[in-house]
């Protein structure tokens, strides 16, 4: 195993500099910053060329604060792109995706060609249902091929897809198609978790019973099992797609037609519909996936652990890696204690070289030591890359170290749902990296640290991360809501984008995350705001009120910490029993989805709260993280804090979530 140790490396905090081969023969060269800062727009102009235009753009920018179009008057079809120009140009025999379900209970390899008969069949099946371009199609699916020919299908005919994330519980689901006003929904029988199938169709059914205006459910069938079905609404994908025609004429849509709109939490209990257009979006993912991983479509096989319900499956698992005619490995599963090695299995037998994965995944493997990958050659990996949350110094070690065998450079990139792509990053084979830092922006990226009155910090500083100037893949607004998008990431500072993390920039002038600066928590890297939680806490009868707060957590990153107060009439027996706290969890998993349930819930007589009736989280913040007391003269009753410490030790510390 690769020298020096852990211990050594952590110790020399170093600098890991670009390994000489994978600097001359890397897609990126240095002159690429060159090109990005001299001229930022003919830049992403160049990018832009990489895709297949039906009709070349007039203007590449029109910037009118907040509100960017990005390629003016160009027009191009997502699908084309990611699918049938490698068909054209004589692909159709490469792989585009092996898939593998839960455990590697079946696989089934996707070649390019078959990809474009299958989105073919399926764009051909919307259709037969009356979807036209503009309409919006929910998607309530795991990670199986259908998720993806129905993502590229609604590309193809213009048919902006709401991918909500399977994990979702039905009420969650619901909120989200009434928001988008989504009239189809395509889901599948069931999933696989652990080895089991768990159901996915009924939540669906709960969840449009209240939508008057779906019309259809599109399921997929996995199991022989059988499926609560209401006739004349519900269809069979086997017999809606695969009766289909494999071919369908694509049409060329608007650079800046709807896409997709991905649901994200933000500060208050109602989601955010963050919207994304067709060509700047593309041309970033595109530019950033070959780049950032210095993809080489005939040699690698990449593999993107995300779930296609976040962007980092949009993202990266669907429209960069196929634009760029990448060979990706699908797989359905998550990493659990009874499965230990099923990674490294999975990174031989496919002979992985790109991995891209969540810190709180590599701290969970790396907590399941490393003797675990050692039976396996994982020798084909050549660039690792981590995203979603803050990565520890000693995750990004180990990961080089052990996965990486000391060998791969390990790109930390920051992002968000909203700017579609990424955009703080070191580039394989040009930049130096350091064990924690997302350095610098990619080419044509202009971000900042700034204080407090918006004035950038100088470097050894911290403060607020802002975007200075328009990407091409920038949210193009959030859906419904233009008062929500201006107060959220415009007010804050003048014509620049708040982004809600703070950040810092250390001596050399490299960009440090330092996690959310506002009420979103980052559970496992999903985002999670606590008001979200709160409300879904006051939504038990029992409950007078709730506060939520992100917690510090060895593997999770945070965890989720809740103070409640039950009403007047609950009585104190039957509120400090567990059975209140399950009853109270299960409440969080029924309105949000058992990635919200709280580590630990504190039943308490009275919350921490300021003379003006403020609730103070940084108290309960401090509080669930033992740490000490920060400053309390505000507070209006000193004794509330010591009652719930007390509590606290009661309730026995950190409980397990088995969510
Ligand atoms: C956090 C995921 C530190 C951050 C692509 C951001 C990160 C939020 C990183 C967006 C990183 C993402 N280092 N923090 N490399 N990547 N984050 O919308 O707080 O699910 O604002 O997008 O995750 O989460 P989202």
């Amino acid at each position: 195993m690769a020298e020096p140790t852990l211990d050594a490396l952590l110790h020399e905090s170093r600098r890991f500099e670009p390994p000489a081969d994978l600097a001359a023969a890397a897609n990126a060269q240095p002159a690429l910053y060159d090109a990005g800062s001299v001229n930022r727009i003919a830049f992403w102009e160049e990018q832009a060329r990489w895709l297949w235009w039906d009709q070349p753009w007039t203007t590449p920018l029109v910037w009118d604060p907040p509100y960017a179009q990005w390629f003016v008057g160009g027009r191009l079809n997502a699908c084309v792109n990611a699918v049938d120009r490698h068909v054209v140009a004589g692909f159709g025999d490469k792989v585009a995706f092996h898939w593998v379900a839960d455990a590697e209970a079946t696989t089934r390899t996707i070649t390019y060609g078959e990809l474009q008969r299958e989105v073919c069949k399926a764009a051909n099946g919307l259709l037969s249902l009356g979807v036209e371009a503009g309409d919006r199609v929910a998607v309530y699916m795991p990670m199986i091929p259908e998720t993806i020919f129905t993502i590229l299908a609604c590309a193809r005919i213009g048919a902006p897809h709401n991918v909500v994330f399977c994990g979702f519980s039905a009420d969650a689901l619901r909120g989200r198609i009434l928001d988008a006003d989504a009239r189809v929904v395509v889901t599948t029988d069931a999933q696989m978790r652990r080895g089991k199938s768990t159901p996915v169709k009924p939540a669906v059914d709960e969840a449009v019973a209240q939508c008057p205006d779906v019309r259809t459910v599109v399921v997929v069938r996995r199991t022989g099992e059988d499926v609560s079905w209401t006739e004349g609404r519900d269809v069979w994908w086997h017999d809606v797609v695969d009766t289909q025609l494999d071919t369908h004429q694509p049409e060329a849509f608007d650079a800046e037609h709807p896409l997709f709109m991905m649901y994200t939490s933000g500060t208050t209990a109602r989601p955010k519909g963050i919207l994304h257009t067709t060509g700047g979006y593309l041309t970033q993912v595109a530019a950033t996936h070959r780049y950032v991983f210095d993809l080489k479509p005939d040699r690698d096989v990449y593999w993107c652990a995300a779930d296609i319900g976040w962007i980092t499956g949009h993202s990266y698992i669907v429209y960069g890696p196929l634009c760029n005619g990448a060979t990706s490995l699908l797989y359905e599963g998550t990493p659990h204690p009874e499965d230990q090695d099923r990674w490294w299995k999975l990174i031989e037998k496919y002979k992985v070289t790109i991995l891209y994965t969540a810190p709180t995944t590599i701290r969970t493997l790396m907590k399941w030591g490393h003797e675990i990958l050692e039976p396996y050659d994982l020798s084909s990996l050549r660039v690792l890359g981590s995203v979603g949350e803050p990565i520890n110094p000693e995750a990004w070690v180990w990961y080089r170290t052990y996965v990486g065998g000391g060998r791969t450079p390990v790109v930390d990139t920051w992002w968000q749902t909203e700017t579609g792509a990424i955009m703080i990053t070191p580039l394989p084979g040009v930049t130096a990296t350091k064990p924690g830092a997302a350095m610098t922006p990619f080419p044509g990226i202009s971000a900042d640290v700034v204080d407090n009155d918006g004035k950038p910090v100088p470097d050894g500083g911290g403060g607020f991360l802002v975007l200075t100037e328009p990407w091409p893949s920038m949210l193009r607004g959030i859906w419904g809501d233009d008062t929500r998008y201006r107060e959220t990431y415009w007010s804050r500072f003048d014509n620049v984008y708040f982004a809600g993390d703070g950040a810092k920039k250390d001596e050399d002038g490299d960009i440090w995350l330092l996690g959310r600066v506002d009420d979103v928590m980052n559970i496992s890297g999903h985002r999670i705001s606590t008001t979200e939680v709160e409300h879904a806490l006051v939504g038990h009868p029992a409950v007078a009120e709730a506060a939520v707060v992100g917690a510090t957590d060895p593997t999770t990153g945070q965890a989720i910490v809740a103070f409640v107060t039950p009403r007047g009439n609950v009585a104190e027996d039957e509120s400090k029993g567990d059975a209140f706290v399950q009853a109270l969890r299960a409440q969080v998993a029924k309105e949000i989805g058992p990635i919200a349930k709280p580590r630990q819930i504190l039943v308490t007589p009275e919350l921490p709260k300021t003379r003006s009736g403020k609730i103070m989280r940084r108290l309960l913040r401090d509080i669930a993280e033992n740490r000490e007391l920060g400053d309390v003269t505000t507070l209006l009753d000193p004794t509330v804090t010591d009652m719930i410490r007390t509590n606290l030790s009661e309730s026995g510390g950190a409980g397990g979530d088995e969510a």
